[in-house]
């Protein structure tokens, strides 16, 4: 609805002295304000509302990210930015816990993932602890598979693509939240790495997870196929048995076909 039309409705309610507040703030595009400040207060916290409840809503779909939520609550100043640094609602595994940490607190950060850093530079044989440096020399690294599973190396290349690149769309999250016997699996890595690595949401899998996602097809292939074998001997001996002209023959010819399929 446009702003005029929505002043005078409310001046209209106003008259009815049923409301006292004018709200203009549908026309300020949220999606490409992110990164900015907005200069009406009201609009922006239009936008926080907006981020955050869409978020809320969408959290666990591929394509929102909770990098790029964090990072719009924190540029617009939102309520729900201090909230959540205080009382993280999306924080469901290690990587998204350094997520939460690297926009709330970035001591806290630094401090749990300085190791992981150095020892990538280490084995390449470059020494140092400043983190920036490590940050810079960490984006011409040829990473290797274990390195990029660690949450640290992670979210540090989410770091260094923020600083190189900016703030948006040179990184991705993956998320599998709904496979049994696993806890959410949410990782993320930068564009490049995941180019160079033609990466999928595997790599983020934890190995005791694997082994379960192993262990279940291994099991269930085993029982599908002694269901096919053992349903195949019933039919064998039935056709043996010439019993297929009876009525309750029927019945577990049928059966046993039906069971072979599901096998
Ligand atoms: C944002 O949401 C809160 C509660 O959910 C509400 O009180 C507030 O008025 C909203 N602000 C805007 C600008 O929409
Ligand atoms: C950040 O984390 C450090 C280390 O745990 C802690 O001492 C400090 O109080 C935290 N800062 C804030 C603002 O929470």
């Amino acid at each position: 609805m446009n702003c005029c039309v929505r002043n005078c409705s409310a001046i209209l309610l106003l008259i009815l002295g049923m409301v006292t507040t004018i709200n203009c703030s549908s026309h300020v595009n949220c999606q490409e304000s992110r990164g900015n400040a907005i200069s009406n207060r009201q609009d922006e916290l239009h936008c926080c509302n907006e981020t955050f409840n869409s978020f809320s809503k969408n959290w666990h779909n591929e394509a929102d990210y909770l990098t790029e939520t964090l990072q719009s609550l924190k540029d617009w100043s939102c309520p729900q930015y201090n909230a959540e640094c205080s009382k993280p609602t999306f924080n469901f595994n290690d990587f998204t816990a350094l997520v939460y940490h690297r926009s709330c607190n970035r001591t806290l950060f630094e401090s749990r993932c300085l190791d992981s850093l150095m020892r990538a530079s280490s084995a390449r044989g470059v020494s140092g602890s400043i983190w920036s440096n490590l940050l810079r020399d960490l984006r011409t690294f040829q990473l290797s598979q274990d390195e990029l599973r660690d949450p640290c190396i992670q979210v540090a290349l989410y770091d260094a693509a923020v600083q190189e690149r900016g703030k948006y769309g040179y990184y991705h999250e993956m998320k599998r939240v709904f496979i049994p016997f696993c806890k959410f699996i949410w990782c993320g890595l930068d564009a490049e790495n995941i180019h160079d690595h033609s990466i999928s949401a595997w790599l983020c899998i934890p190995t005791f997870c694997r082994t379960n996602i192993i262990i279940s097809i291994v099991v269930c292939s085993i029982l599908s196929i002694w269901n096919v074998v053992a349903n195949s001997i019933v039919l064998v001996v039935f056709f043996k048995q010439k019993r297929y002209t009876s009525s309750a023959g029927i019945y577990k010819l049928s059966i046993a076909l039906a069971d072979i399929m599901v096998g």
